[in-house]
């Protein structure tokens, strides 16, 4: 498994993360146990967490079997509850006891709330950090102005900067690539993706053509099932795609994400050990960009007129930072 620097923070990371919102949930501790073991031995590094994760026990899950190969991993948690000073210092106390771990290596707003005080968050992260219970921090689902309002203000005050934005993106939920991308490409900050198989619809998971499996995530969420019957054409042709280049699925959809320039880590999310072993699989794989495109356009989800606050395409020989 390849190393890619971390934004801006001069650490070198996994290019795969190891989600593990399914740990206590779909997956039991023993299964977790394996999952984890095979990540770190195929050389993952990088494990993300979050205390809304079965309300405390994927961490407290993920706290036991990390015994004895904490220092191995480059541990990633998020803020729980609110967003105010004494709900941030707080959250992370509660973490790292569940987490048994006397720091985490990120600490990350899960979700950005109306009225959320920029000045106050940012104050209350940087005190994370000057506490030593965190080395870095950064943000989830932020949009790329609240990215930018927030580090400013951290500049400004010479505070801890959002270091990562955590958020959703594949060939379906696309928006990320009007601003959020070309943002965090510019500033350095790192960009972690979640869903990156849309909940197992790019894994090859469902069939557009087929009922519902059972045991699947569909039973919980129907928006796997409006995303089937939306983009069936697109999913058709991109499991097509997938046949006649001999991968599975899910190698596709990861060399989609890695073919972009602004995109740091897939944040791959198993819930049985077959997922982990074909997501190591799959970062050998890799996808011309007219493939790439032809994916992107099989699913109909991009923007297709101008947009004022559209930037030009995003092309890995270039450099939107000034040096
Ligand atoms: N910051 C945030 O707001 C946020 C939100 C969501 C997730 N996350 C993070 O991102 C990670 C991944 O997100 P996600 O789980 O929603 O999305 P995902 O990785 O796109 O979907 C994972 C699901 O896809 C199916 N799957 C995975 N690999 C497969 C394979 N090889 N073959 C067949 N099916 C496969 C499984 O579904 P079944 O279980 O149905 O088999 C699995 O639960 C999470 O673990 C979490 O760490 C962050």
């Amino acid at each position: 498994m390849k190393q890619v620097p971390f934004g801006m923070t001069g650490v070198q990371v996994s290019e795969m993360c190891l989600g593990t919102m399914m740990f206590a949930k779909r997956t039991d501790a023993a299964e977790s146990d394996r999952i984890l073991s095979y990540a770190l031995d195929h050389g993952v590094n990088f494990v993300d967490t979050a205390p809304m994760y079965s309300d405390g026990a994927c961490e407290e899950l993920l706290g036991r079997i990390l015994q004895g190969r904490r220092d191995k991993v480059f541990l990633a948690t998020k803020v729980h509850k609110g967003l105010d000073r004494d709900a941030i210092l707080s959250s992370i106390e509660e973490s790292l006891r569940r987490l048994q771990t006397d720091r985490v290596d990120l600490y990350l707003i899960h979700w950005p709330k109306a009225g959320m005080r920029i000045e106050e968050i940012m104050a209350a992260l940087h005190e994370v950090v000057r506490s030593g219970k965190a080395r870095y921090v950064g943000c989830c689902n932020y949009s790329a102005w609240v990215v930018e309002a927030s580090n400013a203000v951290a500049a400004l005050r010479g505070w801890s900067r959002l270091v990562c934005n955590q958020i959703p993106y594949n060939p379906v939920e696309r928006g990320a690539e009007i601003e959020v991308l070309p943002q965090a490409r510019a500033q350095r900050v790192a960009v972690t993706v979640y869903r990156p198989v849309l909940q197992g619809i790019l894994a090859g998971k469902y069939d557009p053509d087929q009922p519902l499996p059972a045991d699947s995530r569909s039973e919980g969420d129907e928006r796997i099932a409006r995303w089937l019957q939306t983009y069936a054409a697109g999913v058709r042709f991109f499991l097509q795609f997938a046949r006649e280049k001999g991968v599975s699925p899910s190698a596709v959809a990861v060399a989609w994400l890695r073919a972009c320039p602004a995109v740091t880590c897939p944040i791959i999310g198993p819930s049985r050990f077959a997922h982990i072993e074909d997501a190591v699989r799959a970062f050998d794989f890799q996808i011309t960009p007219a493939e790439r495109d032809a994916l992107s356009k099989a699913f109909d989800a991009g923007v297709r007129e101008e947009t004022g606050g559209r930037f030009p395409e995003l092309r890995r020989d270039w450099n939107l930072v000034h040096e």
